[in-house]
Formats: structure tokens, C-alpha cells, sequence
């Protein structure tokens, strides 16, 4: 590849890991900053990988990160802030930090220390005036990332993303066998949910590819799905099917402030739901990915329902029947 030392922001998350182990096959080496060493020990055995302890908002420690290498990958991002923001902010100090504060010094570090590639994660429906707090301070990041004048940069913004370790389906397949329905807000929002290692190929693939310079990509599955569909087939494929059931917003909203005033990371925030008030599908239907990503969208039924139907015996072998047709 043409980029050798490659700097991966986030690299210790759900998507960066496939990111990381992809690009390790291929270049010299990969820099992977993480807060918590001991959670990413699949990527330490890796022999080009070297995952550091550190700390991004240090300008001092990402000036240093960066001047050594001659590429960034930035899939840093959180879901949830305090809701609702300060008066008339946008969003809170949580997603300033995230998404915009930290790609402005990336980007910054990137000028000062010539680094000339930049790719940049966002999200489907960023919008500098979305709906949420998550969309708008997406929004905002990207514009941070593009208005470099020196960095060539490539924003990707993916719908949902489902894999082995996701955050999304799982959830409704750990949730399926205590719960007698599934009751959720908004299930009439529109997803088109993206395989984590078709996410990677895109990112890793793009790296050397200047047709991709200066723009910005969707990425998205074949398949459209509204979230109820998403959380019948979750819960199917986990071995308790269940029916779903719309809450109307007034109770979906309650039900997301208890669980944000729960301990750890909430189930659903009350952000969340903003952000369900606009479908997360690509804005050309129907949806291919552009030739030079390199990347064949995999059908999520049957790859879920590999991962899915681990979760209960009942299912173990319906992921290998989905993929054999039978
Ligand atoms: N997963 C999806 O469905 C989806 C859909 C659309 C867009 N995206 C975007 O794709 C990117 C990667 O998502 P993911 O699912 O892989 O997320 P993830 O598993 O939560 O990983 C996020 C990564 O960001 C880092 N991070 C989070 N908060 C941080 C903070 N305050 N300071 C420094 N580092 C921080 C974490 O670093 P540590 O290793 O230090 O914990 C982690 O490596 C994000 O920007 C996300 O918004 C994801």
C-alpha cells in the first residue's frame, strides 16, 4: 500500500477491530490509542498492530500519535450525552468532544505534521440541524474533516452496523427471553443495516484509492427494515420470537429516562429516539455502494442469524441452514 503507518482513532471499538485487523494484513503497521488496553487483547497479538494506552484529547499526546505516521483513521464517536443540552447549544460538552472538538485537532495535527490522508467516520443522517444531538454534532465533525485545504479526506457515514458484536441486534436477542412482547418507540423507522466487516473493507480499502479524495460516502446493506422488523427477527433468530409493539413517544421517552438515570451506558436514550424521527436509509434507493469501495453489501439475514442463533441452542445451526438455503 502506498500509506505505511497507519494511526487508528478508535481502532479498540466494534467497527475499528475489523478495521484494524484488516489493514494489519496489509501495511507496515497500525497505531491503535485506546483508554482500556485489556479490552482490545485480540488486536495486541496481531504483529503490526501496536495498541498503546492514550489519550486523544491531549493535543501534546495526538501531535506526537500523529507526526508518526502518514494516515488517520477517526472512528471515534459515543451515542449518548446529557440531555437536554444547555440552552440554545446544539448538543452537550460530551458530543462537542467526540465528534467535533476531536476531529478539529486531528485535522489540525494532520496540517501541522503533513499527514495528507484523513478518513473520517460519521454517521447516516448527520446534519448540522438533524434532529438529535448525535446527528447535528455529526454533522458538525464533518464539516470540521472537510474543511481542510491540505488533508485529502474521505467521510463515510454508515446506517446501522451488525456483526458478532453489535450493540443492536444482540440487545433485542438478550432481551427476547424476558420479555413477553417487545415494546419499543418509533418501530416504524427505517434502517438499512450494514455488515461490520463490509464497514472495514470500505474504510481499508479506500486508503490508497484517490478516486474516493474529498468525498463522502453512505454505506449501506441491501436490505430495507423497519426496527420492529429488526426486533421480530432478533428475537426470532435468538429462539424466542416475540411480538413487537409501539409505544407512543410520551411513554418511549419515560422509558428512555429511567434508563439513562440506570447505571452504565443506557439501552436507549432519549436521544436516541430523536434520532429515530428520520430514517437511517441511503437517499438514492436502490442502494449500491460506489465501484472504487470495493465492497459487495452481505445480506443480513443469514450472517445474523449465524452470530444471533449462538445465543440459544434451539438456533445454533439456523445461521448455517439460512446460508445453505434449506
Ligand atoms: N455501530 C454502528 O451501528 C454505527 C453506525 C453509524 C456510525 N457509527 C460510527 O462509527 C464509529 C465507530 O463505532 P463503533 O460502533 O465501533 O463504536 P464503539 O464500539 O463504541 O467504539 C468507539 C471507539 O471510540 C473510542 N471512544 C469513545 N468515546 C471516546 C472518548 N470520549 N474519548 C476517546 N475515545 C473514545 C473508544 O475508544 P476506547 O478503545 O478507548 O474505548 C472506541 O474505540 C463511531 O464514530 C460511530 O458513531 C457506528
Amino acid at each position: 500500500m502506498r500509506h505505511h503507518r497507519i494511526l487508528v482513532c478508535g481502532g479498540g471499538g466494534f467497527i475499528g477491530r475489523y478495521v484494524v485487523d484488516r489493514l494489519a494484513a496489509r501495511v507496515a503497521s497500525v497505531v491503535v490509542p485506546t483508554r482500556r488496553r485489556d479490552r482490545v487483547k485480540q488486536l495486541i497479538v496481531l504483529p503490526t498492530a501496536e495498541v498503546v494506552d492514550a489519550d486523544v484529547h491531549d493535543p501534546v499526546v495526538l501531535g506526537r500519535l500523529i507526526a508518526d505516521c502518514d494516515a488517520v483513521i477517526n472512528l471515534v464517536g459515543i451515542l449518548h450525552g446529557n440531555y437536554p443540552p444547555a440552552a440554545n447549544a446544539p448538543y452537550g460538552s460530551r458530543f462537542l468532544q467526540a465528534h467535533v472538538e476531536l476531529p478539529r485537532r486531528i485535522v489540525a495535527s494532520c496540517e501541522k505534521h503533513g499527514v495528507r490522508r484523513l478518513l473520517h467516520v460519521s454517521a447516516l443522517g448527520a446534519d448540522s440541524k438533524g434532529p438529535s444531538m448525535y446527528l447535528r454534532s455529526k454533522g458538525d465533525g464533518e464539516r470540521v474533516v472537510q474543511s481542510s485545504s491540505t488533508v485529502e479526506t474521505t467521510i463515510f457515514r454508515p446506517s446501522v452496523v451488525f456483526g458478532r458484536d453489535d450493540r443492536f441486534l444482540n440487545l433485542f436477542a438478550r432481551m427476547a427471553p424476558w420479555m413477553p412482547v417487545m415494546a419499543v418507540g418509533r418501530p416504524e423507522a427505517r434502517f438499512q443495516p450494514i455488515w461490520v466487516g463490509d464497514v472495514a473493507s470500505a474504510i481499508v480499502n479506500s486508503l490508497d484509492e484517490l478516486e474516493t479524495h474529498g468525498r463522502t460516502y453512505e454505506l449501506c446493506g441491501p436490505g430495507i427494515y423497519t426496527l420492529g422488523d429488526l426486533v421480530r427477527f432478533a428475537s426470532r433468530a435468538s429462539g424466542h420470537p416475540r411480538p413487537v409493539i409501539g409505544l407512543p413517544d410520551s411513554v418511549a421517552k419515560a422509558m428512555a429516562w429511567v434508563f439513562e438515570h440506570l447505571l452504565g451506558e443506557p439501552v436507549m436514550s432519549r436521544d436516541n429516539l430523536d434520532s429515530l424521527s428520520v430514517d437511517c436509509i441511503a437517499s438514492r434507493q436502490p442502494y449500491w455502494p460506489a465501484p472504487e469501495l470495493g465492497v459487495r453489501p452481505t445480506p443480513m439475514e443469514p450472517e445474523a442469524m449465524l452470530y444471533l442463533a449462538g445465543l440459544h441452542p434451539r438456533t445454533r445451526y439456523s445461521g448455517f441452514r439460512a446460508r445453505a438455503r434449506r
